[in-house]
């Protein structure tokens, strides 16, 4: 069974997009089958991914109002395992068009359920709002990824997003869980990222991911290009940082052949077998220069 992982964050502007779009394409590199679905009606992720606007496109909004299946919805990337499933504008009216309808906190997750067998990641971009379309992500998410900038204040931007986190499992959601907190457009030579790190270190502890995300100019220009990072620049220091990502986020789940399991992390159990994953081997493939060092892969 695919895993879902919902990105995110009331906060507007903190990289959320960004960090569905090239978390999703690296783990899809490594050979990982892996879906994106945007589901916010700014259609960030579908744009930013190269896909023309189309108002006859089967999207998100036709699968919450069940007007089509996931399967109808599903477009395909310039990434061989990377799906998307686009978002569309309609989207911001079915916070009030669902208000009324029944299930209307299950519907992303009983559409997307046939997609499970299919997929073994599904990686949710959500809008910057904790509204109906949120409620929808982290209901049908097993995890929750929290992107947030080093800033004063950061803690109690993400406590609201917690509090509804903490009522999403009491009721929706028992075990939906928090994959973690990533930092994004980090720059680690200021004393103030440092102190936010320390604070945020202190109260996510091992949730706080070790990667961060650095501010990298590909990043923001890639998706003008209808690209990844990995594919508009492999060698940038961003393109880079979500593959390290990917990779410190997959190692929790999945178990690489040949990876022995002094290296593996935890719960066994949940751990999955897949196909030779090779960023390296994709890289080489795609650019002659690799500068990335992922050699314990
Ligand atoms: N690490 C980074 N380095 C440089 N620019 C970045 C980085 N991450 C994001 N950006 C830029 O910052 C802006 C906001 O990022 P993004 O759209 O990912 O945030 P978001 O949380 O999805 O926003 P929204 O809340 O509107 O959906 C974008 O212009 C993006 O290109
Ligand atoms: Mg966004």
């Amino acid at each position: 069974m695919g895993r879902v992982l919902a990105v995110a964050n009331q906060k507007g502007g903190v990289g959320k997009t960004t960090t569905a779009i090239n978390l999703a394409s690296s783990i899809a590199a490594a050979e990982v089958d892996t879906l994106l679905i945007d589901c916010d009606p700014q259609s960030n992720t579908s744009s930013g991914l190269g896909l023309a606007k189309d108002p006859e496109r089967v999207s998100v909004y036709h699968l919450l109002m069940g007007d089509a299946t996931a399967d109808q919805a599903l477009q395909t990337t310039e990434l061989e395992q990377l799906w998307l499933i686009p978002s569309h504008k309609n989207l911001i009216g079915a916070n009030l068009e669902l208000v009324d309808g029944d299930r209307r906190e299950f519907r992303l997750r009983d559409a997307i359920a046939p997609l499970r067998e299919r997929f073994q990641y599904i990686v949710l971009d959500c809008p910057p709002a904790l509204d109906l379309l949120t409620l929808n992500a982290l209901v049908a998410a097993d995890s929750v990824l929290i992107p947030m900038q080093a800033e004063y204040f950061a803690l109690e931007g993400v406590s609201e997003l917690l509090d509804t986190i903490e009522r999403i499992r009491a009721g929706l959601n028992p075990t939906l869980t928090i994959e973690g907190v990533v930092l994004t457009m980090f720059d680690d030579r200021t004393n103030l990222a440092q102190q936010v790190t320390a604070e945020l270190s202190r109260y996510f502890g091992e949730k706080l991911c070790r990667t961060t995300i650095p501010r990298n100019v590909r990043l923001a220009e890639a998706p003008s290009h209808g690209k990844p990072a990995l594919v508009y620049d492999v060698r940038s220091r961003g393109a880079e940082s979500y593959i390290q990502l990917a990779k410190e986020i997959l190692d929790r789940h999945i178990q690489f052949p040949g990876v022995s399991a002094t290296q593996a992390v935890p719960d066994q159990q949940e751990k999955q077998v897949v196909n030779a994953p090779r960023w390296k081997r994709w890289m080489r493939e795609r650019n002659k220069l690799i500068t990335i060092n992922l050699q314990d892969r």
